[in-house]
């Protein structure tokens, strides 16, 4: 047997992508509900408009440069669509949903709380109680069905006040107001929530600076001082927790997949573990309780002063995290022989491609070992207790003839990877608490705002323009994913 009879199998979903209720029962805007749609081609865009009246749209890509032009505020635009503002509505269809979920067996969901549908600027005293009361609703069917859940308290929704009105993370006054928010949502929820999370993918202020930090420039000062100031912000919803409720458990979720050299150039492994170090910094600080030395280094050379106090170190140190949970959908290859890459045809939309791995249409590799790799990085590397709370396939589902979705190339993908990261328990030792599969049910894709991009277990009828009847109809994966739980992982067959 290798998972324990607790293991919380479940699914994931986040405020923005899937909640919708934009602007219900008193709800404030956050940074993605001015992000439109794209595709794979075409960029997302975040809308803005200017003192003087004029408005414009800048394009938003993760790993590129991001920058709005001088005086411009990211705000709503007419003639724009915003795929978050109903997502797949889960404000107006949280009991069929959470029923769908129950049917499968689910003894865990991860959403996050949208913090502007509780403090709508985001730096208010006092929270809205519609907002605290829509998420007392979900939790007591959660209760009901015996599904725990795993809140994120921020799955890039920071509020866009905090981003207009004080420049995002990179702004010290945003640990107070995380901090009350934070301190309010604990205490309402004591009792119906243990496990938290506090920043999703945290390195994403690295990779999308505006989207994990609110921040309207990418330059690396910016960005530096916004993940020290999410570092501080997470310690102190460590200590919040064990104040206020001794079983609740916070744990920090970072973007983590295996990264292969493309050759065995030793300048190709420098440059992987180059790559490792920038996102492995994150779960160091946070797991570690303070900075490592490659990282001082680098703000050294790059001329970098952060705003750390004597108390912001202490507080490093004395709260890290509970556990370790990150996302892994795949693995990616870096080379320092692009030419060669170019040559063999490996080059593919998402950069170099593997060879040996098959791609979906987003160009993202799925990878059979991903997750027993990338699990035995971590547990070597902190021995925190591990959490998988995102992976998945994104595939342009199809509804059949006959009404239904076979989606036999997801019930592929999970068998392996479930299987990879049944090996990291059965044949590593690594101690992993849970498994849950990101967009379990039908949501928007945060890279590119399609509906196209589908992950879940069950079916939603929407298009990438936001038209469709929202109805729910369960996969051919909703059925295997039953078994898989029901047998707690031990059946995999097909
Ligand atoms: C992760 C995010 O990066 O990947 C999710 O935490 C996201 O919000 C998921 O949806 C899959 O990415 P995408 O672009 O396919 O939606």
């Amino acid at each position: 047997m290798a998972f324990k009879k607790d293991f919380l199998w479940g699914g994931a979903t986040a405020a923005n992508q899937y909640e919708g209720g934009f602007a219900e029962d008193g709800k404030g805007l956050n940074a993605i509900d001015v992000l439109t749609n794209g595709s794979a081609t075409e960029p997302r865009k975040v809308t803005w408009v200017r003192s003087d009246g004029t408005t414009g749209a800048t394009p938003l890509e993760w790993g590129s440069d991001f920058e709005l032009p001088a005086g411009a505020r990211p705000a709503l635009v007419d003639g724009y669509y915003y795929p978050s503002h109903t997502a797949t509505d889960f404000y107006h269809h949280y009991e069929e949903d959470l029923k769908l979920m129950a049917e499968m067996g689910f003894k865990c969901y991860r959403l996050s709380l949208n913090w502007s549908r509780i403090f709508p600027n985001g730096d208010e005293e006092t929270p809205n109680e519609a907002g605290l009361a829509f998420y007392d609703k979900i939790f007591d069917l959660c209760q009901q069905y015996g599904i725990e859940p795993l809140v994120t308290l921020s799955h890039y929704e920071t509020p866009l006040g905090l981003i207009n009105d004080y420049g995002g993370w990179k702004n010290r006054k945003l640990i107070k107001f995380f901090e009350n928010y934070v301190r309010t949502v604990f205490t309402r929820y004591k009792g119906k929530v243990k496990y938290w999370l506090t920043f999703n993918e945290i390195n994403a202020v690295d990779l999308a600076p505006y989207m994990g930090a609110g921040l309207l420039d990418s330059s690396l000062q910016s960005r530096a001082q916004a993940a020290h100031d999410q570092f501080v912000a997470s310690a102190l919803a460590v200590k919040l927790a064990h104040e206020i409720d001794k079983k609740m458990q916070v744990g920090m979720m970072l973007a983590y997949q295996p990264v292969y050299p493309y050759t065995c150039d030793p300048a190709d492994q420098i440059k992987v573990m180059e790559y490792n170090q920038k996102m492995l910094f994150y779960a160091d600080v946070q797991a570690g309780g303070c900075y490592p030395n490659y990282k001082l280094k680098e703000y050294e050379r790059e001329g970098i002063t952060l705003d750390i106090s004597p108390e912001d170190h202490a507080l490093l140190k004395d709260y890290p995290v509970d556990f370790i949970s990150f996302s892994c959908y795949g693995s990616n290859v870096l080379t320092t022989h692009e030419k060669e890459a170019v040559d063999s045809g490996n080059l593919g939309i998402n950069g170099i491609k593997n060879p040996y791995l098959e791609t979906n249409a987003w160009g993202w590799a799925t990878d059979p070992d991903c997750l027993r790799l990338a699990l035995n990085v971590l547990w070597d590397r902190y021995h925190k207790p591990l959490w998988i709370v995102e992976n998945g396939l994104g595939w342009s589902d199809e509804l059949t003839s006959d009404g239904k979705v076979h989606d036999d190339y997801r019930i592929k993908y999970l068998k392996a990877n479930i299987q990879s990261m049944k090996d990291a328990v059965n044949l590593d030792g690594v101690e992993l608490l849970g498994y849950t599969m990101w967009g379990c049910i039908d949501l928007v894709s945060n890279g590119t705002g399609e509906m196209k991009k589908r992950y879940g277990f069950v079916y939603v009828e929407r298009d990438d323009f936001g038209k469709g009847s929202l109805k729910r109809i369960p996969k051919d994966s909703f059925y295997w994913y039953q078994k898989v739980i029901a047998s707690n992982g031990e059946d995999l067959t097909i």
